[in-house]
């Protein structure tokens, strides 16, 4: 472990094109609660089962009731030495992108610039009628209006059964097949497209790294594997870096 954690430090530090791939597990330190941890649920309901389209056309105030009470979650919570790290890492890397499955906009908050919200964000809304979408982090009423068309807003994140923001999916297929070193951190890797990044990294002559509490499916598959927390973990890489 010692090895491979100062060899990946190494790798880093000569590295010009690196790509990071957050998931749930890098806010967990924040006490944002991840998706498939024993805190994955809400009331009685998996985050899962919420998060989808037929469930918000179906019962919109539970769903909203939901996004809300995350919102109120989040608010409470700052950035980790993770996030931190993270921030600190994209300025010395010539040409860093940290991809995020995270709606939480932590990594912004920590001072990350060079960050792609896959799967969007708490504090976007958008309406389910018109282009109506905004930035928002007042407190929402249980089931809001657009202020243009007098239809109910939505949160503005990407479900379960609901397809990318066109353009994303394709600028981070084409960053994570550039990059030198692919880094995944804090995700299980069960979620599709982001558990494939890996594999189409390494196809095109990357080095993989994973940074997780636990060995996930793709675990195997990485050249080097760094298991403990992600707040612990990631400043002891950035910590040092020359460039
Ligand atoms: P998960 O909850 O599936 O996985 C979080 C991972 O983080 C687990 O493997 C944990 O072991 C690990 N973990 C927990 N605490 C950690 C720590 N302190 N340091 C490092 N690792 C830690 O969350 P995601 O993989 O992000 O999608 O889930 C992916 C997607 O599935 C989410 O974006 C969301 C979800 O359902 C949508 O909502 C569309």
């Amino acid at each position: 472990m010692v090895a491979s954690f100062e060899m990946v430090k190494a790798l880093l530090d000569e590295s010009r094109r690196v790509v990071v791939l957050t998931g749930a597990g890098v806010s967990a330190e924040s006490g944002v609660p991840t998706f498939r941890g024993i805190d994955g649920l809400w009331k009685t309901h998996r985050a899962e089962d919420l998060a989808r389209p037929d469930s918000f056309a179906q019962h919109p105030e539970l769903v909203w009731e939901f996004y809300n009470w995350r919102r109120e979650q989040v608010r409470k919570c700052e950035p980790n030495p993770a996030h931190i790290a993270l921030a600190e890492m994209e300025k010395h890397i010539p040409n860093f992108l940290l991809i995020t499955q995270n709606v939480d906009g932590l990594h912004t908050w920590a001072g990350s610039h060079k960050v792609m919200e896959m799967h969007g964000s708490l504090w976007q809304v958008k309406c389910t009628v018109c282009t109506h979408a905004r930035e928002d982090f007042s407190e929402l009423p249980d089931l809001p209006e657009c202020p243009v068309c007098g239809h109910l807003l939505r949160p503005g994140v990407v479900w379960f059964g609901e397809s990318l923001v066109p353009g994303v999916l394709r600028l981070a297929i084409e960053q994570v097949s550039q990059a030198d070193v692919f880094v995944s951190v804090g995700t299980s890797n069960l979620v599709q497209p982001a558990a494939s990044f890996h594999q189409l990294a390494k196809d095109h002559g990357a080095v993989t790294v994973e940074v997780n509490l636990e060995p996930t499916p793709n675990t195997g598959l990485m050249d080097f594997a760094l298991h403990g927390k992600a707040g612990e973990i990631l400043p002891e890489l950035v910590t040092g870096l020359l460039k």
